[in-house]
């Protein structure tokens, strides 16, 4: 085993917000080793965006945040914008393009990205110490150390960025809330966040029959509103309008959804009925919503009258009503498995807004996922990666 190495900064987790509080500590002169498990630093931002990353939101603002304390976030995302990532995109000559609703993803690969970060880390001098088990943190005289299979360092600074609990398959682990603990903060409850929903078993064989079926709606659930795409799968629903939802979700609770936001199926069901009265409801039905939506539709209705000529005003409203506040009661989530973020953590009421350094513990941070800070879907948790963890470089 080595001696102990002395720093000035000690990051555990080589992932964006790490890498980021890496290269702006660098940038001050700081010397930094950023220590990670995995073999490859990065990981998630590899496998992000379907491989090209949405590595920001051109919209991203405090509002795209799930926390305890819902202006925590506001200092950081000032201080290190969307738009001065942007320009490190563009200085670096990274192509990207906008996909929809100001999501940013980059023309090619999200290994342009990691390769960006980890040239700016050895740029400014820093070092970054994969494959390295981390067995040991605890205070040390003038700051901490961290004992690693590779190694010991000793840092005045250590700053968390160990991520959250989701893929535990790519070693995600709850390692950054015990470091938490230990260091006496208080960790909020954490839960699998934009993460697909699972069948009721009532409704699995019914209607996992349609996977496949996507369709823009509104789903609504505890106030939170999104209008998104949705995609019924073999084990539930999916797509950014549920994923969304699912983070503002609770175990049994409803979630509501306009299966045709925007149209006033009332009022084109009963134009139809003078035009063509010996029609099916869920015929006229089908050319504005997926057929098989629609069979199914009619199926759960079962031997409701469908002739439009047979349905009163009334029939019509109620049958509409039904599909503009389709009310569904998930099972469940497909959880941490293939959530892509982790609702909750460490609690902000213990930390410094501008600096994410620990109110408790002096020289202590935290950035990124591992934080009481979760983004909506669309490049926001990235963003937070690079606001916190350039906040926490910049103080370090
Ligand atoms: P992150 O998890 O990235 O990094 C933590 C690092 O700590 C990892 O390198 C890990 O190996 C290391 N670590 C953990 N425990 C350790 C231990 N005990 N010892 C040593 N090292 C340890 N967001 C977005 O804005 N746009 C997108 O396109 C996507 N897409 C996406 C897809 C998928 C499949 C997932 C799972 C997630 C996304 N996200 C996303 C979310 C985004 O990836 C996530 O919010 C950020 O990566 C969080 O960055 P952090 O640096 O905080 O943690």
């Amino acid at each position: 085993m080595p001696a102990t190495i002395k720093t000035d900064v000690v990051i555990m987790g080589a992932g964006a917000a790490g890498m980021m509080a890496a290269i702006e500590a660098g940038r001050r002169g700081r010397s930094v080793v950023v220590i990670d498990h995995a073999k490859a630093p990065g990981e998630k931002i590899r496998i992000s965006g379907g491989g090209r990353c949405n590595f920001t939101n051109l919209h991203c603002t405090p509002a795209n945040f799930i926390s305890g304390n819902r202006h925590f976030a506001i200092s950081a995302l000032k201080s290190f914008t969307q738009h001065d990532f942007i320009d490190r995109v563009k200085a670096r000559g990274i192509s990207y393009h906008e996909k929809t609703l100001g999501q940013l993803f980059c023309d090619g690969s999200a290994r342009e990205i990691i390769a960006m970060l980890t040239d700016d880390i050895r740029d400014t001098g820093g070092r970054l110490q994969l494959s390295a088990e981390i067995l040991e943190v605890r205070q040390a005289e003038g700051g901490f150390s961290v004992k690693t299979s590779a190694g010991t360092w000793q840092g005045q600074s250590l700053v968390v960025a160990t991520g959250g609990k989701s893929i535990p398959k790519m070693g995600a682990t709850g390692f950054g809330y015990d470091i938490a603990r230990q260091f006496g903060h208080a960790v909020t409850d954490t839960r699998a966040g934009l993460v697909p929903f699972t069948w009721a078993s009532n409704m699995h064989d019914s209607w996992g029959g349609l996977s496949g079926v996507s369709l823009d709606v509104r789903a609504v659930c505890n106030g939170a509103a999104f209008d998104e795409a949705m995609l019924f799968t073999h084990r539930g629903i999916s797509g950014p309008a549920m994923l969304q939802i699912s983070s503002y979700w609770r175990e049994g609770e409803s979630v509501e959804i306009d299966l045709a936001p925007g149209t006033d199926l009332a009022a084109l069901l009963k134009t139809e009925r003078g035009r063509r009265p010996k029609v099916s409801v869920w015929t006229v039905l089908a050319e504005v919503l997926p057929k098989r939506l629609t069979q199914q539709l009619g199926q759960a209705a079962g031997d409701r009258i469908s002739r439009l000529a047979d349905l009163s005003n009334a029939a019509i409203d109620e049958i509409v009503a039904e599909i503009h506040s389709f009310s569904l009661v998930p099972g469940g989530t497909e959880g941490y498995r293939t959530a892509e973020v982790t609702l909750g953590g460490v609690d902000t009421a213990d930390i410094n807004q501008k600096t994410m350094q620990s109110r408790l513990v002096p020289g202590l941070y935290f950035v990124g996922e591992v934080m009481d800070v979760t983004g909506h879907l669309g490049g926001h948790n990235f963003q937070w990666a690079w606001s916190s963890g350039a906040a926490a470089g910049r103080s370090v």
